[in-house]
């Protein structure tokens, strides 16, 4: 269940990742070039959102079962001197729900914005800093791409 859980976590970043560029594409390329807001963008900040909110729950759920977090748990004291226990005890999860956060704000308040470039405008800014901490906080720990077992040292 946990190996499940966490491939479908592992994987599903690389839908949200190409999610957020399209969105990001479609959010400056229609704020900038003045373009008005259709089907498709509505569809593409939907999908963003869902495959977001996947990626919480998902997350969520491994916070409970995840050996590394469960370790950190255990004893949240010692796990801040380790920088995985704490990045997976306290940073991956605080940042990650901040940036969840911040997509859907960017989706609701520019389904609220008064016309077509303000809707592009609060997409656009709202996942550009959500892409920033996402990006940032596992690029810190080289987690872009591959997965935790080809870069937590073993020992
Ligand atoms: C929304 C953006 C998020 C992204 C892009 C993301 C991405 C990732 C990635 C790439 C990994 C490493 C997976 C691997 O080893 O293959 C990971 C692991 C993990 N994530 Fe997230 N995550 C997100 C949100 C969350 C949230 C909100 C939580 C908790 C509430 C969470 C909890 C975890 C846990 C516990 C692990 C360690 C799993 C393990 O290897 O045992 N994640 N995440």
């Amino acid at each position: 269940m946990y190996a499940i859980l966490d491939s479908l976590h592992s994987y599903n970043r690389y839908l949200l990742l190409a999610a957020m560029v399209f969105v990001l594409y479609r959010a400056y390329s229609g704020w900038l070039g003045n373009k008005a807001y259709v089907k498709a963008d509505n569809s593409a900040s939907a999908a963003l959102l869902g495959l977001t909110h996947l990626q919480l729950v998902l997350g969520l759920v491994l916070y409970f079962y995840s050996p590394l977090t469960t370790l950190a748990r255990s004893n949240m004291g010692a796990a801040m001197k380790d920088s995985w226990q704490r990045y997976f005890g306290v940073e991956h999860l605080s940042t990650m729900v901040i940036a969840v956060v911040l997509i859907q704000l960017g989706r609701s308040l520019s389904k609220k914005a008064g016309d077509d470039t303000a809707r592009f405008k609060k997409l656009a800014i709202y996942t550009t800093i959500a892409a920033l901490l996402i990006i940032g906080t596992l690029a810190s720990k080289g987690l872009l791409i591959g997965r935790t077992e080809d870069v937590i040292p073993v020992g």
